[in-house]
């Protein structure tokens, strides 16, 4: 099995997803144009998790979409959700390692948010590419987690500097700006990325005592390497702040938070 992730949960990646592309319709209108995959197109999307962004693309005209997943659960949810949503897309229990199709088997071949566990990118990029016929296109769309921002206007200064530190530290820029020149090295021509954005208005959820303690504990264990001592510190104090402020009945705030998506597709030769 290659290396990557596991144990999502279907709340995790449907609430998250929802939240961050409120409008799969028009991201779908940046696909159809960007690869595209309009008409009869035979597209698979890996690591496709409940199929988010695998029933965006099978709301495109033509597009004939299959979704591929390790975790059986996860499919489980995906077949439902897109079942509930009327798309006939195909869902495949498999491992990104090697993809359990023939070489060539699709035009284009997508994955959403998940090479950023692999060390290897342009293994999994080239188990893409040998499913994807010749002219065909590989592509990957990867978040820039560094400039995650979020701003909550019930929270103080400090509260929001805490939150965005913890969003950040200890992230790289990693898959995101990684991909286009894996995909070089892979031999994928027509290199092109282009920029999302994940986010927008969202509700102030994180005046909840218990993923505050997880922070805190996240904050202690992982992030030691990524902070001075003072952003420890800093970090710590507002989110003991926030803790303290979460047995408050306090508004239920709208804020903002997101940060950048870069999609990038390779064409086979
Ligand atoms: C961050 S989630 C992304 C899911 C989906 N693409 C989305 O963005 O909503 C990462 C996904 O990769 C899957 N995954 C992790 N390692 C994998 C592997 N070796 N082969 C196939 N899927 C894998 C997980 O089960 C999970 O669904």
């Amino acid at each position: 099995m290659a290396d990557g992730w596991g144990q999502y949960s279907v709340e995790h990646l449907e609430i998250s997803r929802a939240k961050g592309f409120a409008n799969p319709a028009l991201l779908g209108k940046v696909y159809e144009a960007f690869l595209p995959v309009a008409g009869p197109v035979r597209v698979l999307d890996v690591a496709c998790g409940t199929g988010f962004f695998t029933r965006m693309l099978a709301g495109i005209p033509g597009a004939q979409v299959a979704g591929m997943d390790i975790d059986p659960a996860l499919l489980a949810a995906a077949e439902e959700l897109a079942q509930q949503a009327g798309l006939p897309i195909r869902f495949v229990q498999g491992d990104m390692g090697h993809l359990p199709f023939e070489d060539g088997a699709f035009d284009v071949v997508t994955s959403h948010i998940v090479l950023e566990v692999f060390d290897d990118k342009a293994a999994v990029l080239r188990e893409m590419q040998r499913v994807c016929r010749p002219g065909g296109w590989v592509c990957a769309m990867e978040p820039v987690y560094t400039a995650y921002t979020t701003w909550v206007p019930g929270l103080t200064d400090a509260e929001n500097r805490a939150l965005n530190l913890y969003m950040t530290a200890g992230r790289s820029m990693g898959a995101a700006v990684e991909v286009p020149d894996a995909m070089h090295r892979i031999g994928l021509a027509e290199v092109e990325t282009i920029g999302w954005f994940w986010g927008g208005a969202v509700r102030n959820g994180w005046r909840n005592a218990r993923r505050l303690d997880a922070m805190k504990r996240e904050a202690e264990q992982g992030f030691a390497d990524a902070l001075t001592a003072d952003e420890g510190a800093q970090l710590t104090a507002a989110l003991d702040l926030l803790k303290e402020r979460s047995d408050q009945a306090l508004p239920d705030d709208l804020g903002i938070s997101g940060m950048p998506v870069l999609i990038t597709k390779g064409r086979v030769k």
